[in-house]
């Protein structure tokens, strides 16, 4: 963890820094936007990482830097909100305003310099892991003892109400919980979850992102969120549901006579069918059956594609040609819009595999994509100086 870190923050504030933190990045190998239907995922944290040097202040200001961004934002614990101003730094304080608002005593300000190597809007959750690496942070600086998962929850928090953005807890619970080499079967109905062994047998996942950019509060996200909102509406009265999560595939038959609407069926049958690819899922890798496991990868794509719309020309050319260069499975991961997806590839092939799909996507878009072999590890770390 960061000799660069330490070395810009005693350059900036004069002294050493009293801790370094580091928090990963995470990849869903299935379930998505199932999260925010109270429905089933399988993310797991990798190596990608947001690390953090940290010191007090002796005033009541919070003053953060980061060696990505061009400026430093500071703001008094007593005066936070979320402003254009504050840019990236909306971020990081709302965890502070967040705890405030819980009714922590906040006694003193903190000096924050941050680094990060995850690709930024990638799909892999760096907002996530610098809320939770923030969440983080201040637990154990101002002595707040918070599981792991209370951290995830913290960190969910302040992205909704601070920042606005409707999601679910998959990011968060996938970086607080990770846990190395294995994955995390979470069911957001109770946020209850459980740790997977999830072995590929001489193939390896490989992420590949897309370096579109992209910003979730205005991409359709949200509206997604609204639409599946809409779903339960309709269908409450009908059948004995709380959420889409409730539903069986079985189900499906009945829902499209009550849903008029060809486009919030749709919605419905990506979040129920996405469901059942997560147990199906478990179950083939229980099985160590590696082509059902690659095939509900590609279904799951489909849906996202078809159902839900949420792929994009980038990642479903993506989808396209890693099927074309020999990736028995491939999906997008996390939100889609842009962002990354993952394919399943012979351990031997990746190389070849990387060269091919790279040169093709930037054939097309004039766009180098980055493709590295998922290494899945653990979730916060914190280190003293
Ligand atoms: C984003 C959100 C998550 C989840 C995924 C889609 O990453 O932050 O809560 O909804 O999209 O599965």
């Amino acid at each position: 963890m960061g000799s660069n870190l330490t070395f810009t923050y005693f350059r900036t504030f004069q002294k050493s820094p009293e801790k370094l933190f580091a928090a990963p990045c995470r990849i869903n190998l299935i379930g998505e936007h199932t999260d925010y239907n109270l429905g089933l995922a399988l993310p797991a944290a990798i190596s990608k990482y947001i690390t953090a040097a940290v010191g007090k202040r002796s005033d009541r200001k919070i003053h953060l830097k980061s060696l990505n961004k061009r400026y430093d934002v500071e703001v008094s614990l007593d005066n936070i909100s979320n402003s254009v101003e504050n840019g990236w730094g909306n971020y990081p304080l709302g965890i502070f305003a967040t705890l405030i608002k819980r009714g922590h005593k906040l006694p003193f300000g903190l000096n924050i310099v941050y680094q990060s190597n995850v690709p930024i809007a990638s799909g892999l959750s760096s907002s996530a892991a610098l809320l939770n690496l923030t969440a983080f942070i201040a637990s154990v600086m101002y002595d707040i003892p918070l599981k792991p998962e209370e951290i995830a929850l913290l960190a969910h928090q302040s992205e909704t109400e601070f920042n606005g953005l409707q999601c679910g807890v998959l990011d968060e619970f996938a970086i607080a919980l990770g846990k190395k080499d294995k994955c995390i079967l979470l069911d957001c109905k109770d946020n209850s979850f459980e740790y997977k062994d999830v072995e590929f047998k001489g193939y390896v996942l490989a992420v590949i992102v897309s370096n579109v950019r992209r910003n979730l509060v205005v991409s359709p996200y949200n509206t997604r969120v609204e639409e599946c909102k809409k779903a339960v509406e309709t269908l409450k009265p009908h059948l004995n549901i709380q959420s889409l999560s409730d539903l069986k595939v079985s189900d499906l038959e009945k829902c499209k006579d009550l849903i008029k609407d060809d486009v919030i069926y749709r919605r419905v049958r990506h979040i129920v069918t996405e469901n059942q690819r997560v147990r199906d899922f478990i179950l083939a890798s229980k099985d160590g059956d590696v082509a059902k496991m690659a095939d509900i990868l590609n279904k799951s794509h489909e849906s996202l594609r078809d159902d839900y719309e949420v792929t994009g020309e980038y990642l479903d050319y993506l989808h396209e040609i890693s099927l074309k260069y020999g990736a028995i499975g491939e999906r997008m991961t996390g939100a889609g819009f842009g962002g990354s997806s993952i394919a399943l590839i012979k351990k031997e092939d990746f190389e070849v595999f990387k060269e091919k799909v790279s040169k093709d996507y930037d054939h097309k878009f004039g766009i180098d994509p980055l493709i590295f072999e998922a290494d899945i590890c653990d979730g916060l770390v914190v280190k003293s100086l």
